[in-house]
């Protein structure tokens, strides 16, 4: 056992996280995190992510729910654009951002793409609500 999972609870998560099926099937479908289940599951429940749809994924690293967008993105006239803090290893179909969603520059960058487009759908998940209104501001959202 390396130092790094020496302590008793460690070595208990590790063997969890080992063993967990969710873990497992990603590595086995070659999702990127467990995390792709998640969204999955919610697009199977409320079928939010549709072919044409222009979509903007805050905090995409390490990707796989852009792993799961750009497999149900098929049209051509669809668009992902993915930002994250953190690098982040290409998913072809998706345009990524590396910068911070509260970084002016980084929403100008968005707007560039996105041109006189809206988006369908944001992960809004992370958007403290100043920063939900910062972003209907420079017009890159709906107002719904
Ligand atoms: C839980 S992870 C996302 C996992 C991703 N949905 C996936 O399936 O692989 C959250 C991510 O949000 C990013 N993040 C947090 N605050 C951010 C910000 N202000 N701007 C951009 N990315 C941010 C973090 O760097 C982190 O990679």
């Amino acid at each position: 056992m390396t130092a790094m999972f020496s302590d008793k609870g460690s070595q208990k998560w590790m063997q969890r996280h080992v063993n967990d099926p969710y873990v497992k099937s990603s590595k086995r479908m070659e999702y990127r995190s467990r995390a792709a289940f998640k969204l999955i599951d919610l697009d199977t429940k409320y079928k939010l992510i549709k072919p044409k749809m222009k979509i903007l994924e805050i905090g995409s690293a390490p990707g796989s729910w852009t792993q799961v967008i750009t497999k149900k993105l098929t049209n051509k006239e669809s668009l992902l654009v993915a930002v994250d803090l953190l690098e982040m290893a290409e998913v072809k179909g998706a345009k990524f951002i590396r910068g911070d969603i509260c970084n002016k520059e980084v929403q100008l960058n968005i707007s560039n793409i996105i041109g006189a487009d809206k988006f369908d759908l944001v992960n809004i998940v992370c958007l403290l609500k100043n920063r939900f209104v910062q972003m209907q501001r420079l017009n890159l959202l709906e107002n719904r």
